[in-house]
Parts: C-alpha cells; sequence; structure tokens
C-alpha cells in the first residue's frame, strides 16, 4: 500500500569479486581432492577390515552356524526379515532375535508360526522345521541350526545395532502378583508365558492360567499340553515339542496354580 508515495530506489545486485579459480587450478583442485579422498577411503577400509575378525567373532562360526545360513539363504528368509538391517521390511528384524526370545521359544515357534499370532500377518510354516514332515529329528537339527546361525549373527558387535526402544519409566517394574511365576519352569516362562498370563504377566492369544487347578483336573492338563489338537480339533493352541520331564515340570507347576 504504502510503496508507491516514497521514492523509488532500484534494485541493485552487490558487486561480486571476479572469479577467483582459474582452470587450471580448479583441475589442480579437482585431482588433488579426488586423490586425498581416495586415499582416505584406502586407509578407512583397511581399518575396517583389520577390526572384521573381532567384531564378527569370526573363530565363533562353527559348522552348525554355517548350516544355518544356507537354511536362511536356501529359504529366503530376507525376503520378509531383515538381518543386521538388510532385506524385507514386512517382518520384524531378527539379529537380536535369540537373545529377545530365547531358543525355546523360537524352536515353538518355527514349527507353529500361526498358532503364535493367530489371525495376523502370516509367517511360511516351513516343512523344514516339521517333525511331520521331515520327521523328529531333522527338523530339531533344522531349527538348532538357524538358532545357531541367529545366535551368532547377534553376537556380532554392530556398534549398538538395532537400537533399544527408550521405553517410559512410568509405574512399578514389577506387577504385584509377579512373584507367581516365580516357581514356573523355564520353558513356561520362555513358551507358554508368550500365550499365556499367570498373575497378570505374559501374553493375551489364550485365556489366563491363573486358577487353572481348579478348572481341569491334572490328567487333563497332561494330555492337553501333550496334544492340544487330539482333545480340540482346530484349536489355536499349538502342540509344542518337549521331553517327558519338561511336561512333569509343567504339569506341577500349573497344580499351583
Ligand atoms: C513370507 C514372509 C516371511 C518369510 C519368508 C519368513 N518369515 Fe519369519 N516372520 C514373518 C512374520 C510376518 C513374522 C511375525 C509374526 C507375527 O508377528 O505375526 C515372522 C516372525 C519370525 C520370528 C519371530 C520374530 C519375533 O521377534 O517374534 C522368527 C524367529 C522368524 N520369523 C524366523 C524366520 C526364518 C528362520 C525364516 C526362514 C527360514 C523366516 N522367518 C521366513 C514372515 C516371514
Ligand atoms: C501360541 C499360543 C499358545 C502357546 C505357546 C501355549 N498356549 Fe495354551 N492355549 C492357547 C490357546 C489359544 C488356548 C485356548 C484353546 C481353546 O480353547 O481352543 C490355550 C489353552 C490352554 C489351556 C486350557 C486353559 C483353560 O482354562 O481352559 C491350558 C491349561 C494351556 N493352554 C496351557 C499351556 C501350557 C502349559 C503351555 C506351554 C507348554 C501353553 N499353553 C502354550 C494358546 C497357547
Amino acid at each position: 500500500m504504502g510503496l508507491g508515495n516514497g521514492a523509488q530506489r532500484p534494485f541493485q545486485l552487490p558487486q561480486l569479486p571476479p572469479l577467483m579459480l582459474t582452470k587450471s587450478a580448479a583441475k589442480t583442485f579437482f585431482l588433488g581432492g579426488t586423490a586425498l579422498c581416495g586415499v582416505a577411503f584406502v586407509l578407512l577400509t583397511m581399518d575396517t577390515l583389520a577390526q572384521l575378525p573381532s567384531r564378527s567373532h569370526q573363530e565363533a562360526m562353527t559348522d552348525q552356524v554355517v548350516r544355518g545360513h544356507h537354511i536362511w539363504n536356501k529359504n529366503n528368509c530376507m525376503g520378509c526379515h531383515t538381518l543386521l538391517g538388510e532385506g524385507g521390511y514386512y517382518a520384524p528384524e531378527l539379529t537380536k532375535v535369540v537373545e529377545r526370545r530365547g531358543a525355546p521359544w523360537i524352536e515353538a515357534f518355527l514349527e507353529d508360526p500361526e498358532g503364535f499370532f493367530p489371525g495376523r500377518r502370516k509367517m511360511v510354516k516351513y516343512a523344514i522345521f516339521d517333525p511331520s514332515k521331515v520327521g523328529a529329528e531333522t527338523a530339531a537339527a533344522n531349527k538348532a541350526d538357524i538358532i545357531a546361525f541367529l545366535d551368532w549373527v547377534g553376537k556380532i558387535d554392530t556398534n549398538g545395532f538395532p537400537a533399544k526402544p527408550t521405553m517410559n519409566q512410568a509405574g512399578p517394574q514389577i506387577p504385584a502378583d509377579a512373584q507367581r511365576l516365580e516357581g514356573a519352569p523355564p520353558f513356561f516362562r520362555s513358551v507358554c508365558s508368550g500365550c499365556h498370563a499367570v498373575g497378570g504377566v505374559g501374553g493375551n492369544v489364550g485365556p489366563a492360567l491363573d486358577g487353572v487347578s481348579t478348572r481341569l483336573d491334572e490328567v487333563y492338563l497332561r494330555r492337553w499340553i501333550a496334544n492340544p489338537q487330539a482333545l480340540k480339533p482346530g484349536t489355536a493352541m499349538p502342540k509344542l515339542a518337549m521331553d517327558e520331564a519338561t511336561l512333569d515340570s509343567i504339569v506341577t507347576f500349573l497344580r499351583t496354580l
């Protein structure tokens, strides 16, 4: 509005100094810079290569780890999962999966992935991990191999990758009734707890097991856990491979609830 009133001063570009680089100076600058960066690149690469053996703890790369790697490649696990940040973004990052889930959980999960997350995105059910397809021995060996491989990857010194999420610190760390899980056998804590809560701690895929001994007797519990499908075809609880001693310890524990 007020612009038109005052005297109009034409806008002027500030005076620029003349260009400093001659053609030959630019050439020297380019070649020198390239050579310098090249030398830095070679030195840094040598430094990385020198560090790799200790950071990737190559000495721990057993035959089992190598077999696990073949399983990983052959079945294209990378098509859905990332490992060390590389691969598909469809499924969870697996670099620290052994630390996060534990071997018993992973074994049970690979045998029946869908049972663990009914109705969710699907993880492939591989025949190579299924005792009814390839036999108990081969399935167990394949699972041990892939877990050895994932465990080896998880122990690579990755400078802190993947970052741990920062959790809110609010609230008590241990819920009031967490002691109820205290006497639980390790298999129960690592596998059953993924789906069942006890004392408010654990997953909610299956019903909470507080007071389960008042609902179900010992014989039924034993038969149910050994083979849920046999008692209730189509149930979402998977048949979990475990030895007699583990089954005993779990039934004994459930009887205390
Ligand atoms: C078609 C895609 C796909 C392929 C291929 C695949 N997965 Fe998965 N996987 C998934 C999905 C999806 C999940 C997450 C399950 C969910 O949350 O519902 C998953 C979960 C997992 C988990 C549990 C991760 C966690 O933190 O809970 C493991 C372990 C795993 N996969 C191992 C493997 C292995 C080993 C292979 C190759 C033999 C493989 N996956 C191939 C899709 C895939
Ligand atoms: C992948 C998830 C999953 C896992 C792992 C799992 N369960 Fe279950 N469980 C279920 C589901 C779902 C039901 C309900 C089944 C139904 O009624 O069809 C169930 C039912 C039960 C029941 C019957 C509860 C009731 O009140 O009727 C018991 C007992 C039980 N599970 C014990 C166990 C034990 C012990 C383990 C570990 C050895 C285990 N479950 C592992 C999903 C799971």
